[in-house]
């Protein structure tokens, strides 16, 4: 598919896995988005994931039929994008590898390449004929390897998983209509949130130097090619790694028998009364990414857990941790449970949150036993958002 006379998109998009690194679910797929740039030599910017070799070559192909690749660019290693180097080095024997001295080590011990590989530094040009491809270093976005591509001629930024997100692209690849940036904020959010949340410092030293690039076209490895919501794709990439949030809350909680459960909808109820932003998530029946991301969208988080093992119940726990990890900032921050005879999940929650440097709202609301509204003020609480 033409992007532009020189620029061809050659990814595939993928049905079939449920889970992005085995622990993230793709409800609407994603795409592995591979880059020709056709010029006097022609440039393949990164591969696909290994499922889908005879969709690759054969896009390839119907792209530049017989001719060559002479470079296959190699902006990350991880597999999803890497993993067809090895196919693309039988198709095309000659095809030179370009890329930066820590992705070559990795090339090397993924899949054996070891000849061919044409190592470049910071801002080194490679003329393709008509144009040029320049190379950025952007390290632990989010691996340390990782870099981008620009090609000035054409105003493109090849930029791997920066500015990528889930759900396969498959009314049109460029981002007009159909496509539209609302339709992929949620799943770019999920993406950053589960993926590369953990490095936003990284983002904004990187969002810093290519600041400089009057860039016209965003290639990303997922999701739509941006031409006409780059302010907007931008704008969200520099909110998110400043762990900047819009007021609202993320309420999520886990319940064995429905007692921490009946609070949180309680709460839920409150909070939708005052008109406060809510998306509300039982973490027993969907995959902690789907609150993560809107612990990264909205400003307060409120974590619902029973007492379990004397500690937080794991699906939480699970969920806590991934917000720690995560290292989020100023964030405010509630919990609430059920227990039995002791409690112990609202203080260690708390500890965690405290550890974060969240604002805690109020010490925390435990409850023995059943679920009664006279234990658990929802109306009190929603008032603290
Ligand atoms: C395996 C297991 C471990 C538990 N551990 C504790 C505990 O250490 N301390 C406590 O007070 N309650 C403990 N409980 C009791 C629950 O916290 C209590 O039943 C609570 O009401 C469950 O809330 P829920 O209805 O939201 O699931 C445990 C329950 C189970 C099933
Ligand atoms: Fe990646
Ligand atoms: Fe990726």
């Amino acid at each position: 598919m033409r992007l532009s006379e020189r620029i061809r998109y050659v990814g595939v998009n993928d049905m079939i896995t449920e889970l992005f690194e085995r622990q993230w679910p793709l409800p609407f797929g994603v795409s592995y988005n591979s880059y020709l740039v056709v010029d006097e030599k022609v440039a393949l910017i990164d591969t696909a994931d290994i499922q889908f070799e005879e969709e690759f070559l054969s896009n390839i192909k119907a792209e530049i039929g017989e001719r060559k690749i002479d470079y296959l660019v190699v902006n990350h290693m991880e597999p999803d994008h890497s993993a067809l180097q090895s196919a693309i080095r039988r198709e095309y024997p000659s095809c030179e590898i370009v890329t930066n001295a820590k992705a070559a080590a990795m090339i090397e011990g993924f899949n054996g390449i070891t000849e061919g590989i044409k190592v470049i530094k910071e801002g080194e040009c490679l003329p393709l004929g008509s144009v040029n491809l320049r190379f950025f270093m952007v390290p632990m976005v989010h691996w340390p390897e990782t870099m981008v591509t620009w090609c000035e001629e054409e105003k493109t930024l090849f930029s791997g998983d920066a500015f990528g997100s889930f759900k396969v692209v498959d009314k049109s690849v460029i981002d007009s209509e159909p496509t539209t940036f609302e339709e992929y904020e949620d799943e770019m959010t999920r993406y950053y949130a589960s993926i590369v949340g953990k490095y936003g410092g990284p983002v904004q030293t990187a969002l810093k130097k290519l600041g400089g690039l009057e860039i016209s076209r965003i290639c990303p490895t997922h999701g739509p090619v941006w031409e006409n919501h780059i302010t907007e794709v931008v704008g969200l990439y520099d909110k998110l790694s400043r762990y900047e949030a819009s007021h609202g809350v993320c309420l999520a909680y886990g319940s064995m028998y429905g007692n921490t459960e009946k609070a949180a909808l309680s709460l839920a109820e409150a909070l939708k009364a005052r008109g406060v932003e809510c998306g509300v998530h039982d973490l027993t029946k969907e995959n902690y990414s789907f609150a993560l991301r809107d612990v990264f969208k909205y400003d307060t988080v409120i974590l619902g857990s029973p007492t379990y093992n004397n500690g937080i119940f794991p699906p939480v726990r699970q969920l806590m941790q991934g917000i720690c990890d995560r290292m989020v900032k100023g964030r405010r921050f509630m919990a609430f449970g059920s227990f039995s005879w002791a409690a112990a999940s609202v203080n260690l929650l708390n500890e965690m949150a405290v550890a974060a440097g969240f604002e805690i709202l109020n010490e925390g609301i435990t409850f023995k036993q059943g679920y009664d509204p006279a234990k658990f003020d929802a109306e009190s609480l929603s008032s603290l958002v």
